[in-house]
């Protein structure tokens, strides 16, 4: 039950990209000068600044589009396909007994590269399964290999016996994109290192200051002081989940990565929302889950979890209809975790919102790859979204952004159309972890009378926890959890909290519809 996220676009597709493996296989060999040189080809070598607008010039949103050339698996042998430098590729896999010691094993894949049809170019690559992407770039006619050390868990070996592992062709002006990430890969190793790394990259990127709590690290609760609507931020730090999170967290300017709410329910007893809970089958679905059941397990979370409750300021609870909140969170209670949304909850103002090197190309691209490689999620995810957008009906995402451009709406448009709370997919109401909590505080009253202009979908997590909806006299927030140090509670977490300007924006009509969001400040205009 530890997969919990909360998840946000282009975190994901970062993640997408850094999961668990890079090969970098750099040979530039000094090609026979036969072949005619191209101008085109030079792009992936100029600095990106250079290279992108030419290159963005050069296609459309369509040509930008990775292809798929094939899945190799080892029972399949050998696959062979035309790249656009090298006309002659081959690749087959291998599956090796790994180093892990616990005998899932890795894999090893071999590619050929030959036929080149300039001596400047080189074809980049993406290899994929849905647990792991890696990437490389061959400018060499040769054998190249590319070592999979271990598989992440049984169910990816599974995965990779049954469909392979999927090969992309990449516009190559991709490759500066792909080589100034490259510091965030350690962020997904669940080790000490691993956790370091998060710290430093959350240091370096968002002036976090980690500073040490003194023991215990964990509070003892006295539920009796917890109350309905109550907000649970919780910031992960380690494994999948805590790269994840940073991520996540560099991109929206949020200091948590993950959110849950407290409900009480007619007897006093204690609940916990969530969207992003995994079930027993490990899809993320909404849950409500009793407090017991769900601080045991934040305690074993692996992925070293900090966690802070934001008590509802008195005035507020005051207001908060808890028959409504009920009846929303039931309402949604086994519903799918909002796949659909999650895409669109911030890419809210054109250009401002992804920081670089990711943008709207790559996050295109990333997304046509989940879609082959999970199409039960992501067709619905991405399509059915964007088809919202456009107001047509299934579409393919190729269709889509063909129409996209016959009505002459760019590719950052698209995405910028703001998603509306009423939309019901075909898998029902789509709700991230922060859009969920802030539904049932729609629900029971919190926004009013704002309630009829508030998009949830629109809110991060940093802009939910900067509503000034929380208790804000410390001599009033429960005994067992403040130390006086922060202006919230927090219950567990070797590391002092931070949420920068918590508690400070009022709501109002159409709030965070056109908020930039850059780092390293995320500063944020008034009434945005
Ligand atoms: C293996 O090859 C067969 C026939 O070409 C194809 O139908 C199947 O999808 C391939 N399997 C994988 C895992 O690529
Ligand atoms: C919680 O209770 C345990 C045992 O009763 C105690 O050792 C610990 O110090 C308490 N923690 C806090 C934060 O009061
Ligand atoms: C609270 O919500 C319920 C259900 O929506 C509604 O029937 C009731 O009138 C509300 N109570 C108040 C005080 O608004
Ligand atoms: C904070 O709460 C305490 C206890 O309820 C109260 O005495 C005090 O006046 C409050 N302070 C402010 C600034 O409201």
């Amino acid at each position: 039950m530890l997969g919990r996220r909360c998840g946000s676009p282009r975190a994901f597709l970062a993640l997408g990209l850094f999961l668990l493996g890079l090969g970098l296989d750099w040979v530039p060999v000094a090609q026979p000068l036969k072949v005619p040189l191209r101008v085109k080809d030079l792009l992936p070598v100029l600095p990106r600044q250079v290279s992108w607008p030419v290159l963005n010039n050069l296609h459309s949103a369509v040509d930008l589009l990775p292809s798929f050339v094939g899945s190799v698996a080892p029972e399949n042998g050998t696959i062979g396909w035309k790249g656009t430098c090298f006309l002659d590729n081959e690749a087959r896999l291998e599956f090796t007994s790994g180093d892990r010691g616990d005998d899932l094993g890795g894999g090893v894949l071999h590619l050929k590269t030959d036929a080149a049809h300039s001596w400047t170019c080189m074809d980049l690559y993406v290899f994929a399964t849905p647990y792991r992407i890696m990437w490389d770039y061959y400018f060499s006619t040769r054998e190249h290999t590319l070592e999979i050390k271990s598989w992440e868990e049984p169910a990816e070996l599974e995965y990779v016996k049954q469909h392979g592992v999927a090969i992309f062709l990449m516009q190559s002006g991709m490759l500066g994109t792909l080589l100034s990430l490259i510091d965030v890969l350690p962020l997904f190793s669940n080790t000490l290192w691993g956790q370091n790394a998060n710290i430093a990259f959350l240091k370096k990127h968002m002036g976090a200051s980690f500073e040490k709590r003194p023991q215990p690290w964990q509070a003892n609760i006295s539920v009796a002081d917890v109350h309905s609507g109550d907000f649970l931020a919780i910031s992960k730090i380690r494994g999948r989940w805590g790269g994840f999170e940073s991520l996540e967290k560099w991109v929206t300017g949020a200091f948590a990565g993950h959110t849950a709410i407290c409900l009480k329910d007619e007897d006093g007893n204690l609940w916990v929302g969530e969207s992003g809970h995994e079930n027993e089958k490990g899809e993320e679905i909404i849950a409500i889950v009793s407090w017991d059941e769900w601080w045991a397990e934040a305690l074993k979370d692996s992925s070293n979890p900090q966690i802070a409750l934001l008590p509802l300021h008195p005035d507020v609870r005051a207001k908060f209809n808890s028959t409504a909140a009920w009846e929303y969170a039931r309402s949604m209670s086994g519903q799918p975790y909002g796949y659909h949304n999650m895409i669109f909850s911030w890419i809210d103002t054109i250009g401002d919102n992804y920081p670089p090197p990711l943008d709207s190309n790559l996050v295109i691209s990333i997304l046509s790859m989940w879609t082959r490689l999970q199409p039960s999620y992501a067709a619905n995810m991405l399509d059915e979204a964007l088809n919202k957008r456009l107001g047509t009906k299934e579409l393919s995402l190729h269709h889509i952004l063909a129409e996209a451009e016959r009505r002459g709406i760019t590719l950052d448009h698209l995405l910028t159309i703001p998603e509306q709370d009423d939309w019901v997919y075909s898998d029902g109401k789509s709700t991230t972890c922060v859009a969920f909590i802030l539904g049932i505080y729609k629900a029971a009253g919190i926004f009013e009378p704002f309630s009829s202009s508030i998009q949830v979908t629109e809110f991060t997590i940093r802009d939910a926890y900067t509503l000034r909806i929380y208790e804000d006299n410390q001599t009033r927030l429960p005994r067992w959890c403040n130390d006086g140090k922060v202006p919230f509670c927090q219950i567990l977490g070797e590391y002092r909290m931070e949420l920068p300007e918590y508690n400070t924006i009022r709501p109002y009509a159409y709030m965070n519809e056109h908020c930039p969001s850059l780092p390293p400040t995320y500063e944020r205009p008034a009434n945005c």
